[in-house]
Formats: C-alpha cells, sequence, structure tokens
C-alpha cells in the first residue's frame, strides 16, 4: 500500500494500491480467531444465543434465533475457525451452533434464505468432517429450498411474504437469492436429483437476463407475474434507489454468477461473471471498500458497506481460478488482495473495539438499521475469503480442505 500525500489548503491522505500486496494472511486468521474467543466467552447460554450485529458505538452483540436470516453464519464461521485451527474445541462449537439451525430443513421454507443458513453451517461442516447426519440435513433443506421455485417465472420465490412494494401475491426474486443456489448444485450431485439443478439453472439464466441493466449493473429485486412469468418490474428494497447499485446486492451477484460457473461450467455464466464484477470494480473507491450504495447521494460521507467488499474478495480469489486470460485472473487476484488488505487495516478491522471481526458494514440504510456496524456476513465472508488466499498460496483450489 502507497501513501499519497496532497497538500493545499487542505491536507487530503490518499491511500492507492500500486503493487501486489504481501498480506500476512496467518496473522490475519490468527486476529479472528482471538476476537472469536473474546465473542464465544459472551454467549447466552440459550437462544438466542447467535451473535448477529454489535451496533455503532457498542461493544457487544445482539443475538438472533435459528429462524433469522443470518442465523448460519455464526456455525460457519466456527466451522472456518476449526479449518484454519484444527482445534477440537472449535468443531464441538460449530456443531452445537449448527445443529440449532437442523428444524430448518424439514419445516415449511420461511424463505430462499434457507440456502444461506444450512449451507454455510452444515455445508462447511459436511466439506470438513463428512457427517453423513448434516448431508441428510441439507439434501432435505435442497428439497425445501426448492419449494418455493415458480416453473412460470422460472426463479425461486425469495420472500413469501407480503414486502412493501412487491405487489404481493406476485413473486418477487431478490439478488441475494443467487448464493442459495449452491445448496442446490450440491443437492443435485449428492442424491437430490437433476431437477435441483435444472431449477438453479433456470434460476441464474432468468436472473441474467431480468436483473440487470444495460450497464451489468443489478436490480435488487425484481417482480414477476406469479401465472404468466412475466417481469412487472425491477425495483429496490436494501438500495439508495430503484436505478441504482447496492452495494451488496452487486457483490451477491459476483460471488453467485461466479459460482454458477464453477457447477455448470457454461462460459455464458463466465463471462457474465466478469461483466457484474468489472463494474463494480470499476466504480470503487480508493481503499476499494464500497460505499452501501454506489449512487448514495452523500458520498464521500456516506457510510460504507465492509461486508460487501468481503463477499467480493472472496469471489474473485475463485473467480481467479476460473477464468483463462492469465492477465484478467491476476488482476482478480491482485483485487482480491488488496481488498483484503484494506479490511485487514486498523481502518476496518475491530480489534479493541468490539470482538467481531470487522467494523463498518451497513446491513439495511432505508429502514436504518445496521448502519456502520460489525454484522456476523462480514466476519463470516472475510474468513472464509482469508482462508480462500491461504489455500491459493499453497496451490489448493479454494473449495479444498487447509
Ligand atoms: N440477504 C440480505 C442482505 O444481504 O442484506
Amino acid at each position: 500500500m502507497k501513501q499519497v500525500l496532497l497538500t493545499g489548503g487542505l491536507a487530503l491522505v490518499l491511500t492507492a494500491f500500486t503493487a501486489a500486496p504481501s498480506l500476512n494472511v496467518d496473522a490475519q486468521l490468527n486476529y479472528c480467531v482471538g476476537q472469536a474467543t473474546k465473542t464465544a466467552a459472551m454467549l447466552p447460554k440459550s437462544a438466542p444465543n447467535l451473535p448477529r450485529n454489535i451496533l455503532a458505538g457498542k461493544t457487544s452483540w445482539n443475538y438472533i434465533r435459528y429462524t433469522d436470516w443470518t442465523s448460519g453464519f455464526w456455525p460457519g464461521t466456527l466451522w472456518y475457525l476449526y479449518e484454519f485451527t484444527k482445534d477440537p474445541k472449535w468443531k464441538a462449537k460449530a456443531d452445537s451452533f449448527s445443529r440449532e439451525l437442523a428444524p430448518l430443513a424439514r419445516q415449511k421454507a420461511i424463505d430462499h434464505d434457507i440456502g444461506f443458513q444450512m449451507y454455510c453451517s452444515f455445508g462447511n461442516g459436511l466439506r470438513l468432517t463428512g457427517n453423513p447426519e448434516y448431508k441428510q440435513l441439507l439434501l432435505a433443506s435442497a428439497d425445501t429450498l426448492a419449494t418455493l421455485f415458480n416453473p412460470k417465472v422460472g426463479t425461486i420465490l425469495s420472500w413469501p411474504r407480503s414486502v412493501p412494494n412487491m405487489e404481493w401475491p406476485q413473486h418477487n426474486t431478490i439478488m441475494d437469492n443467487m448464493i442459495n443456489l449452491e445448496l442446490l448444485f450440491w443437492a443435485a450431485k449428492n442424491g437430490g436429483g437433476k431437477g435441483l439443478y435444472t431449477m438453479a439453472v433456470s434460476h441464474a439464466a432468468t436472473t441474467m437476463k431480468n436483473h440487470f441493466r444495460p450497464d451489468y449493473t443489478s436490480y435488487h429485486v425484481v417482480v414477476y407475474d406469479r401465472d404468466t412469468g412475466k417481469k412487472i418490474k425491477g425495483v429496490t428494497h436494501q438500495g439508495y434507489a430503484d436505478h441504482t447499485m447496492w452495494a451488496r446486492g452487486q457483490s451477491w451477484a459476483i460471488y453467485g454468477y461466479t459460482m454458477t460457473y464453477r457447477e455448470t461450467k457454461d462460459p455464458v455464466f463466465l463471462d457474465f461473471a466478469q461483466k457484474v464484477t468489472d463494474v463494480y470494480l470499476e466504480r470503487l473507491p480508493a481503499d476499494l471498500i464500497p460505499y452501501w450504495d454506489f449512487q448514495a447521494p452523500d458520498i464521500p460521507d456516506a457510510p460504507k458497506d465492509a461486508s460487501a467488499a468481503a463477499v467480493t474478495a472472496s469471489a474473485l480469489l475463485e473467480l481467479s481460478t476460473l477464468v483463462k486470460d492469465k492477465a484478467k485472473a491476476s488482476h482478480y487476484r491482485d483485487k482480491a488482495e488488496q481488498m483484503l488488505e484494506s479490511l485487514s487495516s486498523a481502518q476496518y478491522q475491530s480489534r479493541s473495539v468490539n470482538p467481531a471481526f470487522l467494523l463498518h458494514s451497513t446491513g439495511h440504510k432505508p429502514n436504518n438499521s445496521e448502519v456502520d456496524a460489525s454484522i456476523n456476513y462480514a466476519d463470516y465472508y472475510y474468513i472464509e475469503a482469508l482462508l480462500r488466499l491461504k489455500k491459493l498460496r499453497t496451490g489448493k483450489p479454494v473449495l479444498a480442505k487447509l
């Protein structure tokens, strides 16, 4: 990282990344172990006991139950800590917190988030332990998620309930829903049936067609006629305006289409993953951590969203292993490393401020909730990205066991 000092009336310090970074990944992972140790020591003994956020200016977590959309991120983080440390203490905690989510597998789908919830927790658990019980829970979860698929539209119904501006009972699909296809792809390969694969591909292709503007920035939500499948409108829910690029939404697109290409090997999705990535990278501020919405009217005073940066860094590490063009691959890899270096700085790590890993994420700005906060999914994707980088540096694929 190179700092450029400009003077003239007001002194400005611009941070410019000019050289390949040399992040000490183990030091950051050990930092995560230290922070999680503090969190683990403060958890309530019974539900709600899953940490979700620490609001700006506060020092302790707000806790949620297994039904909350973010319930998989703490168990998932614990699995990553186990992967890094190999310490059975983390494995036991990861298992125990994952099990809190088990009822989701077979109860009526609350919404599409079952993919986040179960795949981040039990998905990582299965990858690291091979526990057959986890496999059955994941297969049942995929079937539960599949109940939300509307074949007339070709996508999953993200929110099966009335949400303002979504014209309920019409069919809504949100960009975030792309991440949950990973559960369907996994299940299709592991005994769940080819229909789940077809659904996931249909969702990705339909979303590609309807969810993006000509410059490849995404709408947060598309509302469809549930009977004809016709697109009614593209709107926002968590972004600044219908026409703007909500940062985390675009991160979900980058991650989602990278994963969809990995699972399908269809070059259309690889090309698309690069297009949605390039527009995001071109418009980032100097420290590579986006404002919560790329067109927030009060930039540069608008809150940042470190969670979007963590999701994107993790996705770019995988994308860098998938693109054929070597220059493009190293561009994505460099950007991911630079994002992780930025997130690992005193500006973004929580350190002694609070026991989370990261500061400065924004959950739902229009609702004024979780603004400039520490949030569990920022931490989850941050540690995931650090582990992916560690694997790549030792010649392993990003999804391998460390
Ligand atoms: N999936 C909800 C969010 O990204 O805030």
